[in-house]
């Protein structure tokens, strides 16, 4: 049984985020999706949003194969913790390669039984990152079409109230 790990940061979720999963769920038996921290990053939601944020949206697309959790530490032991033989991350750009390229090479250095699939951002969503989202929604701005249809308003919410109270 193939079993692959799509880890991030998904500080929120976005629709390209959610493209990546359901693409990967088409390649793997069963996918995990795991909120792991990203230390380079300050996060607005807690896991346990992030977390709901992935399973609202993957049960609203009804992907069966799909489940998600968070973890603390590496991903190569999370990858470990839940059989996945293979890390999925999403690529937008050149730029998005290289930093994915040394992401790649440290986990392989890590375990070397862990393979990395990119697979390339679809280029409607070439412009969607979390940052983004975070960015538009702290300033009140829409965030319709970046975010799956059933997390907008709570998103859209969570980041007003963080862009108050900054
Ligand atoms: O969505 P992001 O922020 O690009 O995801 C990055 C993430 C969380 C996958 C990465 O920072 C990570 O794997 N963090 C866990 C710690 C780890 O394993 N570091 C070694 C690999 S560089």
């Amino acid at each position: 049984m193939a079993v692959g790990i799509f880890a991030g940061s998904f500080d929120p979720f976005t629709v390209g985020h959610l493209d990546i999963v359901k693409r990967a769920s088409g390649i793997f038996d069963v996918v995990y999706v795991a909120v792991l921290t990203n230390s380079k990053k300050t996060s607005v939601f807690t896991k346990d949003e992030r977390v709901k944020q992935i399973c609202n949206a993957v049960e609203d697309e009804e992907i069966c194969n799909v489940s998600a959790i968070s973890f603390e530490g590496l991903l190569v032991d999370c990858a470990k913790s839940v059989g996945a033989t293979c890390t999925i991350r999403g690529v937008r750009s050149p730029t998005d390669f290289d930093y994915e390229y040394i992401m790649a090479q440290t986990n392989k250095y890590l375990c070397g039984e862990l393979e990395t699939v990119v697979l390339l951002a679809r280029p409607e969503y070439l412009h969607i990152s979390s940052s983004i989202v975070k960015e538009l929604g702290i300033h009140s701005a829409s965030i319709k079409g970046l975010v799956p249809e059933i997390n907008e308003s709570i998103v859209a919410e969570r980041l007003k109230e963080y862009g108050r109270k900054r």
